[in-house]
């Protein structure tokens, strides 16, 4: 591997600069290689009998920190805000990054994201920068689109995550030889890449320089997540490292990755680090209450400080993929890691159970409908919950035809009205029509080959639809 590393530095010929970088993130990448290999052969997996529920300082409620003062704000001037924008549209069957998706009002997520760094920099008269951490698959979409807020009242810089070679699976060697290998020999190596990322494209350094101590991290397709003043200042206030921002889990959401408490240190537990024989445990509710939002709170000295000591490691995600080569379908493999897991590396890091309005993510089109709806209205680039909204948002279930934004925009063109919604499931090729309100349950399943029109101003309330009818 080391050989076949050092060829590909060597393609680099004539730009100094640009070598340097390529053989840094080489380098990087060799390390997290050698750990891969190292873990794998040692089945480095956690001991289930160690892990412990977090205690009362190590998971706080939000409720519990304490109303922010008038003249608390002042704290903004030590924060910076960043975006992980290094994700492609392409669960959602989008070309380009996912943040380019149209959400609202002709607002894609970058420019909702935008609106609120500019609204909460007025309102306060401060001068919060927005940062975008970019993939090679993001940047060239992203600039442009961030072009157009150039005379805007906000400082928006972005920077390139880096870029790994992924390896095939057989041989465990690189797939590009060249740096200008196709696209496809290439991978951005998870959002982990953060830390390494701002400190190799000098922005940790010159934030620190203009006096921002925090950043507040959050996926670029999390509407909810936006800047809040109580946990900036209880991070302040306390001196924590780093805060993970956690929501009480639902049945909807058995995936995410929980705060545990380990050998005295609290540390992310994902999913893939459970042994199949406690899966069940890790999904039930009661147990494992809450999980990571992906919001978080972090001192940028302290990023320096671990960047440069080598100290940061993170736990390996292997995830394979397929490429095409020669016209055959082969293997590759990419490593990558997730910044959450950096936690058990912070001094005072500690996780803030949060109301789930911060967690408002966009995976899939049901998601979609739900944040397009009139559940929400739109001020300043947040969403908020229609007050006469009562409960928890509805349950959306749409079929495979609505996979796509294409396929999703093409059958429901026109929003249908929410508030009263519990459950809605569809699948089929069904069409809604305008002005359409959905109260209650409501499954509408249209048989193959078949089509379901629901007609311009239909009220659905509680009602089961099947067949090919055309009510
Ligand atoms: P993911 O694709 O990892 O979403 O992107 P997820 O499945 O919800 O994963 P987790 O549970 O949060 O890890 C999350 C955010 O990270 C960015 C994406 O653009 C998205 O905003 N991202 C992901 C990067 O910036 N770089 C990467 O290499 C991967």
């Amino acid at each position: 591997m080391r050989n076949a590393l050092n060829k590909l530095a060597d393609s680099v010929k004539d730009d100094e600069e640009l070598r340097n970088r390529f053989e840094n993130q080489l380098d990087s990448f060799f390390s997290l290689f050698r750990r891969y290999l190292v873990e794998k052969s040692s089945g480095n997996t956690l001991d289930w009998e160690k892990i412990k529920s977090p205690s009362a300082e190590e998971v706080i409620p939000y409720k519990s920190l304490s109303e922010h003062q008038p003249e608390s704000v002042s704290s903004l001037s030590k924060l910076a805000v960043l975006k992980l924008n290094g994700g492609l549209g392409t669960s959602m069957g989008c070309v380009g990054p996912k943040s380019v998706i149209e959400v609202r009002e002709g607002n894609t997520f970058l420019d909702l994201s935008v609106r609120q760094i500019e609204y909460l920099n007025r309102q306060y008269d401060s001068d919060v920068p927005l940062l975008l951490m970019n993939s090679f698959n993001t940047d060239k979409d992203t600039e442009h689109l961030i072009k157009k807020y150039s005379a805007n009242r906000i400082r928006i810089r972005s920077f390139n995550q880096s870029r790994y070679p992924r390896v095939f699976k057989d041989s465990l060697l690189p797939v590009p030889t060249h740096y200008d290998d196709p696209l496809d020999s290439w991978y951005p190596p998870g959002h982990g890449d953060l830390f390494e990322s701002l400190h190799a494209s000098g922005e940790l350094d010159a934030l620190i320089a203009q006096g921002r101590e925090i950043l507040f991290v959050s996926n670029g397709d999390n509407l909810g997540a936006t800047v809040d003043l109580k946990i900036l200042n209880h991070m302040i206030d306390t001196g924590a490292e780093y805060i993970m921002e956690l929501t009480d889990k639902t049945r909807a959401d058995v995936k995410g990755g929980t705060l545990i408490s380990y050998d005295g240190q609290v540390r992310l537990l994902e999913v893939a680090q459970v042994p199949k024989e406690h899966i069940d445990e890790f999904k039930n509710i009661r147990k494992f209450t809450n999980f990571n939002t992906n919001n978080l709170w972090i001192n940028l000295k302290a990023v320096k400080r671990l960047v440069e000591s080598t100290a940061l490691q993170m736990e390996i995600i292997p995830n394979g993929k397929t490429i095409k080569r020669n016209g055959q379908e082969v293997n590759v493999l990419q490593l990558e890691t997730a910044c959450g897991a950096a936690i058990r590396h912070f001094e005072g890091a500690h996780g803030v159970v949060v109301p789930r309005s911060r967690f408002l993510p966009v995976k899939t089109c049901s998601d979609l409908l739900l944040v397009k709806s009139d559940l929400f209205y739109l001020e300043h680039g947040s969403l908020t919950i229609d007050p006469s909204r009562f409960g928890p948002n509805p349950l959306i279930k749409l079929g495979s035809d609505y996979k796509k934004v294409s396929g999703f925009n093409a059958r429901i063109p026109h929003i249908p009205k929410i508030v009263e919604l519990d459950h809605l499931t569809i699948t089929g090729n069904v069409y809604l029509g305008k002005n359409v309100t959905l109260k209650g349950t409501v499954i509408i399943v249209c048989s193959d080959g078949h089509k379901i029109d629901i007609p311009n101003g239909s009220v659905l309330e509680n009602v089961v639809i099947t067949g090919n009818l055309q009510i």
